[in-house]
This record gives C-alpha cells, structure tokens and sequence, in this order.
C-alpha cells in the first residue's frame, strides 16, 4: 500500500526546500503519496488561523508528516505552532542527528557522528507556573518531571540505539544541582539502562558535556537528555558540523510523527531560489527509516555526501554558485 504523508509547504524558503525535497524523493521511488495541509502564515492568510483544524486533522489521519519552517508572527499571542504541534500530538521524542559532511565550512569536517535524543513535552517547556512578583523584582518558573516521561524518552534512546546498531548512550543531567527534577531523570535513566546491558551507558552533566562536545565529539553516539538541555547542546551540535542547513530533526510520538529541518524560513534569502534544502532532505530521510525504507534512506544520504564531495551546485552558504533545485537535481543524479 501506498504511504500516505501530509506535506507542509510552510513559509518563506519553505516551498522552495519542498519542491526540492519531492524532486529527489521522486526519483529515488519512494512511493508516497502526498496530502498538502498548510500551516503558518500561508494558512494565517488562507484560513485565518495559524494552524487549522483541517491541518491536525490531516496529520493524525497519515500519522506521517514532513514540514518546512513556519513562520511565527511576532506579538500574535501563539508562542510557537512547533510547540502547539508538538504538545496537540504528544510527540515526545525530538530525535537530531548531527553528523560531519565534507566541503561544509565545519569545525568538524570529519568524526562527529552523534544523535541528541531530546525530551520534547516536559522539563521547563510546560508553560505552567510562570509568575512574575507584583514589583517586578522576582521571576518564578516551575519545572515538570515525571517518571513516564523519563522513562519513555530514556527507552526511545536505547531502543534507538540497539536499532542503529549504535554502541552508547550518554545520560546528560544537572542531578547535582537540580536535585528533584534532574535527580528524577538520571534515576529513571539508571533503571532503564540496567535494561539494556549490550549498550554502553556513560553519565555526563549537562556543563562538562558542552566542553567534552567542542574538545572531543567523537566520544559521543547518541545522547539523551532533558527537554531544555537538548535543545541548547542540538544546536550546539548542529555549530559543530557547519551549521543549519545540514540539520533535520524528527519530532515523534506514539501515534504522529513530524519530519523537518532544524532551521526557520529564511525571510532574508526567500523567494531567491538559494535556499540549501540539504536540512529538509535530511529530515526526509529520517522519515523514510522510521517508515521502514532503510535502504532508501541510506541511498538518499549517500547522493548527499557524494554531491557534497563533488562540490556539484552547491548553494551559496556552501560556498557554490548553485541553486535550491540545481543543487537537488545533482543529489537527485546521484541517488
Ligand atoms: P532562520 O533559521 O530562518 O535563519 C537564520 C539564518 O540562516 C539566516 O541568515 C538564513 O538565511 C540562514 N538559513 C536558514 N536556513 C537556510 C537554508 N536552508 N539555506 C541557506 N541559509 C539558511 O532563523 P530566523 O531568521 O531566526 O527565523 C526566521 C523565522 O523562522 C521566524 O519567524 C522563526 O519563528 C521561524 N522559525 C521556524 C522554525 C520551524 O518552523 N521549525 C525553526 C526556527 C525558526
Ligand atoms: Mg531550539
């Protein structure tokens, strides 16, 4: 049967990354179908909404989603439709690869090859308790943690890494400090981990991973952590290989799953035809692993780094002279 994702074109450079992350999907025969939904401020202008009924109902219907960047309007009153999106289809798991690419102008050019597993639903993400005093002068934010949402993220990391064949899992944690919150994490990772006795499982806090990550990032797999903690060591990950236009990100729950690129919608570089869709194709191929095409995934990767090798139509953040659909048309070639 023919798998069926929802598209979302989204904002800015995000048509331009899509057309071009369809154009290799359809040639390398992954035989999906497609259902358009809109969302941001292309769906704003529409339908009036940021993120219409028909777009969730879209989504939980394919249970697949690949997503371009979504503009959020400034001042609107919505903090984020990726939070909204996140939160409405409780997907707990926001999944980073970071990976060296060559002819990128990293740090890195080779040895990292590490994937964040970031807790994505609780933490200092859950919008509860956040108070200001009547003068002004003291700020007070709660923290959730919970031993279900430790135990499932912490399981995801070592079920990842057992299905990737991947040999470690790092536990990234503040216990030391945060006695309640992150101590309930770490002791739930150590439960967990006791599960899993083939996978080599480290314990790091959050501070000294930062540094161990700019020394030495060869010496991580995969890391699991807490929600706010992810975030900042995945985009730090993401500076370690070149930067945003070679990060994707998965967003997965029980039931949805979303596929995107780490980046937003380049309002400055829009509409030009130069966006690099490397970020986009790269989620696309966390899709097709997750929807049981491995080899179509790895062939999909492989036509990104022999293009990268080749230095063929690169975009101009590579440092080419290429465009968004020469530089697909060469991955494309290669696939
Ligand atoms: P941005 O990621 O859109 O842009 C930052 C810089 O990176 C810009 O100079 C841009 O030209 C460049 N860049 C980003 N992607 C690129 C690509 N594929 N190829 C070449 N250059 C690329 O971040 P910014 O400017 O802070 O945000 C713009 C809008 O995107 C905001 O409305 C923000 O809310 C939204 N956003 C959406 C995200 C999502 O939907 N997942 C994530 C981050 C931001
Ligand atoms: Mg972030």
């Amino acid at each position: 049967m023919t798998q069926k994702i929802t598209v979302i074109r989204g904002d800015g450079i995000g048509p331009e990354i899509m057309d071009a992350t369809l154009h290799v999907l359809e040639v390398l025969g992954a035989g999906l179908a497609y259902e358009e939904a809109d969302a941001g401020l292309v769906a704003l202008e529409k339908h009036g909404e940021l993120l219409p009924q028909a777009t969730l109902d879209s989504i939980k219907r394919n249970g697949i989603a690949l997503k371009s960047p979504l503009t959020t309007p400034v001042g609107e009153g919505f903090s984020s439709i990726n939070v909204a999106l996140r939160r409405h289809f409780d997907l707990y798991a926001n999944v980073r690869p970071a990976k060296s690419f060559p002819n990128t102008k990293s740090r890195f050019p080779t040895g990292v090859d590490l994937i964040t597993v970031r807790e994505n639903t609780e933490g200092a993400y859950i919008g509860e308790g956040q108070s200001i005093s009547e003068d002004g002068e003291t700020a007070l934010l709660t923290q959730k943690i919970t031993r279900k949402g430790s135990e499932r993220i912490v399981r995801y990391a070592f079920e990842l890494a057992r299905a990737t064949g991947r040999k470690k899992v790092t536990v990234v944690h503040k216990a030391n400090i945060l006695k309640t919150t992150s101590g309930l994490f770490l002791k739930v990772a150590r439960e967990v981990a006791a599960l899993y006795p083939e996978i080599e499982c480290n314990e790091m806090i959050v501070d000294n991973t930062c540094m161990q990550l700019v020394m030495r990032p060869e010496q991580f797999d995969i890391i699991v952590t807490t929600n706010l903690f992810g975030d900042i060591i995945s985009d730090l990950c993401a500076g370690l290989v070149g930067g945003l236009g070679l990060a994707p990100g998965a967003n997965i729950g029980k039931d949805a799953a979303i596929f995107e690129a780490v980046h937003g919608s380049a309002p400055d570089i829009a509409g030009k035809g130069i966006a690099n869709p490397c970020a986009l194709l790269l989620g696309a191929a966390q899709m097709l692993d997750h929807i049981g095409q491995p080899q179509n995934a790895e062939r999909l990767r492989k036509a990104i780094v022999a293009t990268l090798e080749a230095k063929d139509s690169l975009t101009p953040d590579l440092g080419g002279t290429g465009n968004t659909m020469s530089f697909a048309q060469a991955i494309a070639s290669r696939v």
